[in-house]
């Protein structure tokens, strides 16, 4: 017969469980700079391992010490998106202290999603929410909702909009954003309730920026036509290329035509800790929501993503649904019950995540990392730039770039075949992961400067392999 009371461990076998876990996950994080960059390069390849975890509800234990021994051998069979090197996508980070700060959380287990449950606990994640407002530059009416992460924020965002902006019947109206956007922003759209042609493609300049006359020329169309333009989707770092919207000159637009602005700073926002950053992304300050992911430019875990409101009661009036088994929700306006300003009741601990790094280091270190990825990814475009026959397609206006090679006396189709060899031969060498995307219909290499462990040394050995691989594919031209 199985004990219920095994569930409760001992002190001993809780002691024995950490300093097993934490054994392990050292010797990982210590020889993360060594794994290959792309622990999964033939995915397939690795298709037996996974099938290897699909198995039916285990009726009976098995030894901890042999569960974790398989587990961190899973582990570093996947992208080393922990890692210096890379360099992919939009890097995440992984500072430790958010892993502490959830097993406390987790461990404690204390009730955030109302007020009057935790009040000084959920008082932490408000207060965590006001800096990211402060860091903005929104009013004190502001408010910052900490989510999973930017495509959650995003929906919230749309939903939030829609509510105070739109009646019950709102399937004529319209949503711009340029061609650059997130796919999270369609997504949420659709989502939302808007059909797929509410959303409409705004497009870009050479710098991938929304192109301003392209949109009061569509507000304009839309207007005559007997649709409702409703909201307008800035992105503040686009995945792509990292391009930053003219914010100041869309929050005109959004000003004059009545429009939500919601700007996606999911990438950039973080940068406004610079003085780089601020200066790029004025005009932010006069959105209506921001997104932001403290996942990407706050280095840490996957899982962190926040939506900031210039007006707190526009998410309440949003979300606010009462129910009469819950505890009084709180008037003050400084004393916010999370539920009633998000789609969630129950939720994590996930303030203590950000409050732990940000109070043990203060954002000075933060601002400072993220001023050394700004130079250091225009220390990569440097070195790409010096070779021979490449095409910088995006100069880095915070820490993405992205190039590729135009080799004279071949097609744009034998070229992008020509990029996408060098990329491969890039990655085999293992000690950076980049990733391509397509810009205007041209294959690019793209470089994204993010991971706190991405330190100058790393840089070096990227441009190491990329210029090597240049030699080996260019000289076979
Ligand atoms: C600009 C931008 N917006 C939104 C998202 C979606 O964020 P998440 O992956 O946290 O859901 C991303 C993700 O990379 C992004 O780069």
């Amino acid at each position: 017969m199985a004990n219920p009371r095994e569930l409760e461990l001992s002190e001993d076998a809780m002691r024995s469980l950490v300093d097993e876990a934490t054994r392990r996950i050292f010797e990982h994080l210590a020889s993360l700079p060594t794994q290959p960059a792309n622990g999964a390069p033939e995915p397939r390849a690795l298709e037996a391992l996974a099938r290897s975890v699909i198995e039916p509800l285990p009726e009976h234990g098995e030894d901890a010490n042999e569960l974790l021994d398989r587990l961190f051998e899973l582990v570093p069979k996947s992208f080393n998106t922990a890692g210096p090197g890379y360099l992919a996508y939009i890097p995440g980070g992984g500072l430790f202290h958010a892993a502490v700060a959830d097993l406390i959380a987790d461990a404690v287990n204390r009730y955030v999603g109302v007020w009057a449950a935790a009040p000084a606990l959920s008082q932490i994640e408000t207060t965590v929410g006001r800096w990211l407002a402060d860091m903005i530059g929104f009013p004190k009416a502001a408010h910052g909702l900490l989510t999973t992460g930017g495509s959650m924020a995003n929906l919230v965002a749309l939903v939030t909009a829609r509510r105070n902006l739109l009646p019950d019947d709102f399937l004529s109206a319209r949503i711009y954003a340029s061609d650059q956007v997130h796919h999270s922003v369609t997504k949420a759209a659709v989502l939302a309730g808007f059909p797929r042609s509410a959303c409409v493609a705004i497009p870009t300049d050479a710098d991938f920026a929304m192109r301003l006359p392209a949109l009061a020329a569509a507000i304009d169309a839309d207007r005559r036509e007997g649709r409702t333009p409703f909201c307008v989707v800035a992105s503040a770092g686009t995945t792509n290329t990292g391009a930053i919207d003219p914010l100041d000159s869309i929050a005109d637009v959004a000003a004059r035509e009545r429009l939500w602005m919601h700007v996606d700073a999911a990438y950039g926002g973080f940068f406004l800790l610079t003085d780089d950053g601020k200066r790029r992304m004025r005009g932010i300050e006069r959105a209506d929501s921001v997104t932001l992911d403290p996942h990407k430019a706050m280095f840490l875990p996957y899982g962190n993503g926040a939506l900031v409101v210039r007006d707190r009661e526009t998410l309440r009036r949003a979300h606010s649904v009462a129910a009469e088994y819950l505890p009084d929700m709180q008037g003050d306006p400084e004393l916010v019950d999370p539920c009633e300003v998000s789609p969630e009741l129950s939720r994590d601990f996930r303030g203590l995540r950000l409050w732990l790094p940000l109070k043990m280091h203060g954002a000075s270190v933060f601002r400072a990392a993220l001023k050394e990825k700004l130079s250091l990814a225009r220390l990569a475009a440097d070195g790409v730039r010096r070779l021979a026959h490449v095409t910088m397609v995006a100069e880095p206006q915070l820490s993405v770039l992205a190039f590729r090679l135009d080799l004279p006396g071949l097609d744009n189709a034998a070229n992008d075949a020509r990029t996408k060899d060098w990329l491969a031969k890039i990655n085999g060498r293992q000690r950076v992961m980049l990733t391509p995307t397509t810009l205007r219909g041209r294959f690019v290499i793209r470089i994204c400067v993010l991971s706190f462990r991405t330190h100058e040394d790393r840089i070096a050995m990227a441009l190491e392999d990329i210029e090597a691989t240049h030699r080996e594919v260019v000289g076979s031209s």
